[in-house]
């Protein structure tokens, strides 16, 4: 068959070579892909958010099955247009999507159906906000609904910052129309961690547990990024919190959807925040998570196209899914400032050396020209690998690291470290 994948990062760079290694395919394509999926799929020129010429090329060349990386063609609604045109794609709808590009709708969401998540107040316009922000405890967050690249969330120490927040979002637009409604809500401590899970709409298949590593610096200091690191298994989630987070937050979510007339397919990707009195869902994503999933992949030992399939086709139980006994990770190299300004455009070495070790790497931002690799993104290089226990997977991914260079590289030297 025929596979298309949509995305350029590190993430879409896993899934197709996860997907090539299925016995099913014939060939893949990666829209518009990057400089190390080249080897594995044939590119195509054409942006993720570009769903209309994205569904005339699946027609034309007789896709099998389009699978979704990044959530922006989602909240675009790729998915309903290729099933419109009877294409098959791995993702949910439009409306389900509104889980990740709405905060609000998800809190509402939340709230109708009894899944743990903070108090909230939402508000359409920034006076009444900044009315509301005057009476509130400290800290408070204060988020744009909408979708904004992971900054539309603010934690703020004070009415000050708050207001300043609410300026930023709602006055000055800073995430255009995603800053047309804000979220104003309790601030929570515990322990953060994700779980991730596919459904077809009724069923669930859980993927094996993960952690990432989401701050630019070591111990968990520094600014929030997309992810600097992950490993598989998480070991911050034991049986207990496994099953209460299965009971209170992942079937319920996916029988509300079901019940609300948005039957979730697709990759269910719950945020949480695990306080005193449980698990809170922060946030809900509804694609596979990127580092995550580079990681979480080298453990899949079925195969990954038969599992996507039986969420799109409403048939998930009957494929069996295995994964592999071992610890897992994936370490992040970026350009040195990220997630703030860094400069692009310089020469990797070492790639070849660093992969004569065994290790997996993706590509999230490079790309290639005369017959070398350079960097083109914030996040540059993802070094992966699989061992019998946590210990041997570090030591040889960060092996593999020391033989990689460019002029401004950066990465976290603590992955795989369990910040308590
Ligand atoms: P979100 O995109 O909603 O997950 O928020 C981004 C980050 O902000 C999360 O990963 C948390 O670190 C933090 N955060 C979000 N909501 C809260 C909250 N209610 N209390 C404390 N931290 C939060
Ligand atoms: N690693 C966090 C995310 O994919 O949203």
């Amino acid at each position: 068959m025929k596979v298309l994948v949509v995305g350029s990062g590190g993430r879409e760079h896993a899934l197709v070579r996860q997907v090539s290694q299925s016995k099913r395919i014939r060939e893949i394509y990666a829209a518009p892909g990057n400089a190390g999926i080249k080897d594995l799929a044939n590119i195509v020129g054409i942006k993720a958010s570009n769903i209309i010429e994205l569904a005339d090329f699946a027609q034309e060349k007789e896709i099998d099955l389009t699978i979704v990386g990044p959530e922006g063609p989602l909240s675009l609604g790729i998915v309903d247009e290729f099933t419109r045109r009877n294409l098959k794609i791995f993702g949910p709808t439009q409306k389900a999507a509104t889980l990740e590009s709405s905060k609000s709708f998800a809190k509402e969401f939340m709230k109708k159906i009894g899944i743990p998540t903070a108090g909230f107040k939402t508000f359409k316009a920034a006076q009444p906000a900044v009315d509301y922000l005057k009476k509130a405890k400290y800290p408070t967050v204060v988020k744009a609904d909408g979708l904004a690249a992971g900054k539309g969330v603010f934690i703020c120490a004070n009415l000050t910052e708050a207001a300043e927040a609410i300026k930023l979002i709602m006055v000055e637009k800073k995430f255009g129309k995603s800053g047309n409604e804000v979220i104003i809500e309790d601030y929570l401590e515990g322990q953060e961690m994700s779980f991730i899970a596919i459904s077809d709409g009724k069923r669930v298949v859980p993927l094996v547990t993960s952690m990432d590593y989401k701050k630019a610096l070591e111990n968990d200091k520094g600014s929030n990024t997309g992810g600097m690191g992950a490993i598989s298994p998480s070991p911050r989630i034991d049986k207990e919190l496994y099953d209460t987070i299965m009971k209170s937050i992942i079937y319920p979510t996916i029988e509300g959807m079901k019940f609300e007339g948005k039957a979730f397919r697709g990759v269910l990707y719950a945020g949480l925040m695990i306080t005193g009195s449980g698990p809170l869902v922060l946030e809900y994503n509804v694609r596979f998570g990127d580092p995550e999933t580079q990681a979480v992949l080298l453990r899949l030992n079925s195969d990954i196209v038969d599992l996507l399939e039986g969420s799109v086709d409403g048939n998930l139980c009957d494929i069996p899914v295995e994964w592999e006994e071992g610890v897992s990770a994936c370490v992040v190299l970026t350009s040195k400032g990220y997630p703030h300004k860094y400069e692009a455009g310089k020469k990797i070495m070492g790639l070849e050396r660093a992969k004569a070790l065994g290790v997996e790497i993706f590509h999230a931002g490079t790309v290639f020209k005369d017959n070398d690799f350079y960097t083109a993104g914030g996040r540059v290089l993802n070094i992966c690998a699989r061992c019998s226990t946590l210990k041997e997977t570090m030591s040889k991914i960060y092996d593999a690291v020391s033989f990689i260079s460019y002029d401004n590289i950066n990465f976290r030297q603590d992955i795989g470290k369990v910040v308590k």
